[in-house]
């Protein structure tokens, strides 16, 4: 029986006496009994032949030619997973289903930010998939043509990610709350052929016209973009949209007039799936490529044994949005190859009320639900109350993604959400990893609140020094490295091989992966993620660089100089926090800092906006001019300066500590 769920003052002291207990936590006998994998040995079988276990779980998929090679590993670090092997991955995810005789599952239950409904079978994706893909066909893509998508979190955004998949063009997906200059960037850069975008966007109650905004944004350029021949338009949110003639076409129109029948073409497994621009340490996003056979392997193989899904029976919830990783993973992928049913929801979990997420866990009786702790630690502060109103029951099993979950959220989670039954796995990847790397196994797992758990099986990865690349003593923190290819390892930076080897490999060579995380790996193996070494922030679980955001402060014309920081932050674990120098002439005012938040809400987008704004006069900076954001950041969180010898001019730092301090004064 799951235990009475507290609320407000007794919740407060059981998550405190939780917390003094440090305790782990092992999956009920219940939970054991039918779990997947319910045996410490599959580490050891992984072990003694990784490629070969990596090959026995490409078996799950259907091949249209079976691999020669399990791993060609003799060009590193360009490793090709399944060599020689060809499939399609819309067939993988849909016709097969269909072909077994699973065509009238559901696939989706859609839940619109307006509370309307569609209900989307596996037969509705195979119907919708093959006319997309041959209205991409009319409209000329073809394999190797890279199609943009930039939609709200629709069903149609699935349909066109598969459609693109069974034709062999590489999707390029920008998540939605990007802005379109954000968005035409990447088209640019992607040389993308078609963009498939919306009429309209819902955003809590109001509409965006998306369309429009990606038309100005296009017209504003003095080339316009050259690569792109089309703009596909799917009408949603009642939108109408200008349509330019020649250029652009209604998704709904050209489905209709499409053939219903687009076979799905067999592509060798390193064919490329699509490409997924993601923040590094430069202000220029890394387009993360990705390729088929090993991804698809390595996606379905961690979404089956990680969530311990039973396709039949379980009503799978991630509630990411399909522009990161997470959901072209977990939204999309994973849960189509494996045949399971999900919830998918358009809206924002505080619209339109903070009880959304529960309400519809109720409704669709959800039976596993995996979020990210920023969205945790929201829900803790509307309140034990709003879960509480609701049915919770179906939940069986529960996941955290995106970033370090601290203890008293894993434990809330735990507890409000999971009536202290539901195992939880917090799972450690990257959108480089493509899957899930490192993480607990529900049914096995002694799972320690804050710690990702093991390295799944056939994965190594390794805490070592930043001198030599060495193993570090279990217990000690270094740099997280992974020392071996796993199947969903990107292929490349598109169209950039050298900065794929100097941002990944330089460091220890090129069979060694590096991360850019610290961590820490206890005695019993569990690793302990702290965070990003380098100067990429994670804001609510969205990757961001610091140097993307200065360009976009700096772009402003009053501004002189700034640099950005990744501060902590209570609610969204790091918070932009920005030292801006104005021109000499400029003020200091809070329009001007209204301007500049709106200048990175251009550039980026809103999510990307710091949270906090410090003028400074000057900067501390190295005699050599660089400026020393570690620092800013000990200024910034109040800690103790480190070494300030080396600084030009150690006396800016007094006076920065002067602006810090007038700026929390002002928050109070
Ligand atoms: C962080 C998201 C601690 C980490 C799937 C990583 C985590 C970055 C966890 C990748 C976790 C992700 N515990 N930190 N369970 N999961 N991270 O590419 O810093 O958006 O390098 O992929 O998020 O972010 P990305």
């Amino acid at each position: 029986m799951a235990a009475e769920r507290l609320t407000g003052a007794a919740l407060e002291a059981e998550l405190d006496r939780l917390l003094g207990e440090g305790s782990a936590f092992q999956p009920s006998e219940d939970f054991k009994a039918s779990a997947l994998i319910s045996d410490t040995g599959i580490w050891d079988a992984a072990e003694a032949d990784p490629v070969g276990f990596w090959e026995e779980q490409a078996g799950a998929l259907d091949w249209n030619t079976r691999w020669t090679t399990g791993l060609d590993d003799s060009n590193p670090p360009f490793y090709k997973w399944f060599d020689g092997g060809t499939l399609n991955a819309s067939h993988n995810c849909v016709d097969r289903h269909v072909e077994a005789g699973l065509g009238e599952r559901v696939a989706y239950h859609w839940h619109g930010e307006d509370g309307s409904t569609q209900t989307i079978t596996y037969a509705d994706l195979h119907r919708d998939v093959q006319r997309a893909a041959n209205a991409l066909k009319d409209l000329g893509v073809k394999a190797g043509d890279v199609v943009g998508i930039y939609l709200p979190m629709i069903p149609e955004v699935v349909v066109a990610m598969l459609a693109c998949a069974r034709i062999g063009a590489p999707h390029n997906v920008v998540f939605g709350g990007f802005s379109p200059q954000a968005v035409v960037e990447r088209m640019e850069v992607s040389d993308a052929k078609v963009l498939i975008t919306a009429s309209a966007a819902r955003r809590k109650g109001k509409t965006a016209e998306v369309k429009q905004q990606v038309d100005d944004e296009i017209a504003s350029r003095a080339e316009g973009l050259p690569a792109l021949d089309t703009i596909l338009v799917v009408r949603h949110a009642d939108g109408d949209a200008p349509m330019t003639e020649g250029r652009d076409v209604w998704w709904h129109e050209s489905l209709a007039a499409a053939d219903p029948v687009c076979p799905a073409e067999a592509f060798p497994a390193d064919h490329p799936l699509f490409i997924l621009y993601s923040s590094g340490s430069t202000a220029k996003p890394k387009g993360i490529l990705h390729g088929t056979g090993g991804y698809l392997t390595g996606v379905a193989w961690t979404h089956l044994n990680v969530f311990d899904l039973k396709p039949e029976t379980d009503v799978w919830w991630c509630s990411a949005d399909v522009g990161w990783i997470t959901g072209h993973s977990y939204i999309v992928y994973g849960p189509l190859m494996n045949a399971a049913t999900s919830v998918m929801y358009e809206g924002a979990p505080d619209y339109p009320h903070t009880a959304i997420w529960w309400e519809l866990v109720e409704k669709y009786k959800a039976t596993i639900f995996y979020t990210a702790p920023t969205a945790i630690r929201a829900c803790m502060k509307w309140g034990a109350e709003e879960p509480a109103k609701h049915d919770l029951s179906s939940l069986r099993l529960l996941g955290s993604v995106g970033e370090p979950i601290n203890p008293k959220a894993w434990l809330w989670y735990h507890h409000v959400i999971g009536g202290s039954k539901c195992p939880i796995v917090d799972t450690w990847w990257q959108t480089e990893t493509g899957h899930i790397l490192i993480s607990p196994l529900p049914g096995v797992a002694n799972a320690k609140p804050g710690s990702a758990g093991r390295p799944l099986p056939g994965v190594l990865a390794e805490v070592v020094d930043e001198a030599e690349g060495k193993e570090v003593e279990r217990g000690n923190q270094g740099l997280l490295v992974l020392r071996r290819p796993w199947p969903g390892m990107l292929k490349t930076l598109y169209r950039d091989d050298d900065r794929f080897i100097e941002t990944y490999f330089s460091r220890f060579g090129n069979d060694t992966y590096l991360v850019g995380d610290a961590a820490r790996q206890d005695p019993d193996g569990d690793m302990w993620v702290i965070g990003r070494i380098d100067d990429v922030v994670n804001v609510s679980g969205h990757r961001l660089s610091t140097a993307e955001v200065e360009s976009a402060i700096v772009a402003h014309p009053a501004v002189a100089e700034a640099a950005v920081i990744g501060q902590s932050d209570e609610q969204s674990g790091q918070a932009i926090c920005a030292f801006v120098t104005l021109e000499g002439s400029h003020e200091t005012t809070d329009a001007v800092m209204a301007e500049i938040n709106e200048a990175v809400a251009e550039r980026i987008g809103k999510f990307a906006r710091p949270k906090r704004i410090i003028w400074s006069d000057d900067l501390p900076k190295t005699r050599s001019g660089k400026i020393m954001r570690r620092l800013l950041r000990d200024i910034a969180e109040g800690r103790a300066l480190g070494d300030v010898t080396t600084l030009r001019d150690p006396a800016v730092m007094a006076e920065l500590q002067k602006h810090v301090a007038a700026r929390a004064s002002e928050e109070d």
